[in-house]
């Protein structure tokens, strides 16, 4: 088939240019296979090296949650704004448009509801339903101190195993139980059990000192927001989250039950990806609420 290359033109072999091979832009993520990173590319932004994941998937224990009775109507409208789509595949399949270029990622541990022991929780999802749809990383949750600890690390790791026969991050989400002391010790430990446990990503919450759980996690960390602050707590929150080494955001509450949620999402967009100050990603927020 050769004589089929029919061009004049010179072929151009650069025999001195030496292939380039580039350093993988993640955290600790440079000796996964091509797809994986593919996968984590989609959910990290390339150029800022950070995410803003829109969280959704609070229905899972806790049924209607406010904010979310009605996700067709409430959360769609901010789909364009998230770099990553944060759900059960129950509310993806029904509600989501299949033609929306975020990348997904999926909840995909479960079972207790807010009735009963929420660490007793199993994998819900498997990763063969996770590639039909497209997912980019599955989110387990795992109870360190919690009354079933060593079930919801099994969980993880069993996920883990089988997600990476087709280089399918997991992402490790710390679960705090009411017991469980928030501090940068506790959420130390068990970010850094979960990120040598195989975990790609770790999903925690922002405490004083985060600046340690991130040095010592050696794979990125976002922070869940948590409950609903006003607009400019949450964005000082994550601007220290930033400043301290965190690879982004997996905000819920903070974005959907805000006064202005399309504001605020373009808001922490600001601080996140463009390194706004909390202060003038506030001003940013109010402008656009009245607007
Ligand atoms: C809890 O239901 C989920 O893990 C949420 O995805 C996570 O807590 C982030 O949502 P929020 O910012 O509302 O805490």
């Amino acid at each position: 088939m050769a004589e089929h290359d029919m061009s004049d033109k010179e072929k151009q072999y650069f025999f001195n240019t030496p292939q380039q091979s580039l350093p993988f832009f993640l955290k600790g993520s440079n000796s996964y296979d091509w797809g994986m990173k593919n996968r984590l590319a989609r959910i990290f932004n390339p150029d800022s090296g950070k995410t803003v994941m829109l969280a959704f998937d609070h229905g899972y224990f806790q049924g209607p949650t406010t904010g979310l009775e009605r996700v067709d109507i409430t959360i769609n409208p901010l789909v364009p704004y998230a770099d990553a789509l944060m759900c059960t595949r129950g509310i993806l399949r029904s509600v989501i448009d299949p033609s929306v270029q975020n990348s997904v990622v999926m909840r995909a541990s479960g079972g207790p509801s807010i009735l009963k022991d929420l660490s007793n929780e199993q994998i819900a999802v498997n990763v063969e339903d996770a590639l039909r749809m497209n997912v980019s990383a599955m989110a387990v949750q795992v109870f360190v101190g919690g009354a079933c600890e060593t079930q919801t690390i099994n969980n993880m790791t069993r996920l883990i195993d089988k997600c990476n026969r087709y280089g399918m991050p997991v992402l490790g989400v710390t679960a705090v139980g009411t017991e469980l002391t928030r501090d940068a010790r506790y959420i130390g430990l068990a970010v850094r059990i979960l990120a040598e446990l195989g975990a790609a990503v770790i999903k925690t919450y922002f405490v004083p000192e985060f600046e340690t759980v991130v040095a010592s996690c050696p794979v990125p960390v976002v922070i869940a927001g948590g409950k609903k602050l006003p607009e400019l707590d949450a964005l000082r929150m994550a601007r220290n989250a930033i400043d301290a080494g965190a690879a982004g955001v997996d905000m819920g509450r903070n974005i959907f039950q805000s006064d202005a949620p399309i504001a605020m999402i373009k808001a922490v967009r600001k601080v996140v990806h463009e390194n706004m100050s909390a202060e003038h990603a506030f001003e940013f927020y109010q402008e656009l609420k009245n607007s």
